[in-house]
């Protein structure tokens, strides 16, 4: 299972690399806005900066919603480092770009999926990663990780390539799950990952070792 960080903070990007467990990098608009990095050459040189830090694929979203947009915007951003994937939303337009990028070896993210019928279009169109957003779907009381499985078993029944990216990520019992379903790639924030190394006992544990090794020192 990849490990992407769903961010464009360069010091938590930075932290999670460190660590030795970090496969890439998503970020979207949002993300981008939230570190105040605004206009189109900030974003960019972002880009790069993530790219320098990480040695896997770091997504970036295209702005265009029509498909000539899609294809300048997502071009342009493809030929900023060859980590970058183009990230295009789940839209007819975002469908016709992922195919014309799949047909050019241009790495795709179809983000905003929300339905098992999105991720199969995402497929046929030959997306490298499908992003399925389990907790906002979660948020609206429905069942994310049910979004995930019925994903996971559609691609298998075909032998689809596609990666299924469970997005939108909230916390580490999100990545536990999301590893049982058999998940490729999660992306969520630093705490989701840092989560997994938590357990009281292992706390419990190493403060004996310890403490007992200065009892014999
Ligand atoms: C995925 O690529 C998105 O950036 C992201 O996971 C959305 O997460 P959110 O629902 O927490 O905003």
């Amino acid at each position: 299972m990849k490990f992407f960080i769903d961010t464009a903070n360069l010091n938590e990007i930075a932290e999670a690399q460190a660590l030795g467990v970090l496969d890439g990098v998503t970020t979207n608009p949002s993300l981008m806005a939230k570190e105040g990095i605004t206009g189109a050459e900030n974003i960019l040189a972002h880009y790069k900066k993530i790219c320098d830090i990480v040695e896997g694929d770091v997504s970036a979203e295209v702005i265009a919603t029509d498909f000539e947009g899609m294809v300048r915007e997502g071009e342009q951003l493809a030929s900023l480092h060859p980590q970058i994937v183009v990230k295009v939303p789940l839209i007819a337009n975002g469908i016709k770009a992922c195919k014309y990028f799949s047909d050019k070896g241009i790495k795709t993210n179809v983000t905003l999926v929300f339905s098992p019928g999105q991720a199969l279009l995402a497929a046929k169109a030959g997306a490298t990663y499908v992003s399925p957003f389990l907790g906002r779907l979660d948020d609206i009381s429905t069942d994310g990780l049910h979004l995930i499985a019925e994903i996971r078993q559609i691609y298998d029944n075909y032998g689809f390539e596609t990666q299924i990216l469970s997005a939108s990520i909230r916390h580490t019992m999100h990545v536990i799950d999301c590893a049982k379903i058999g998940s490729d790639v999660m992306t969520g924030p630093l705490s989701s990952i840092m989560g997994l190394l938590k357990h009281p006992l292992t706390d419990i544990g190493l403060a004996k070792f310890l403490e007992d090794f200065k009892k014999g020192n």
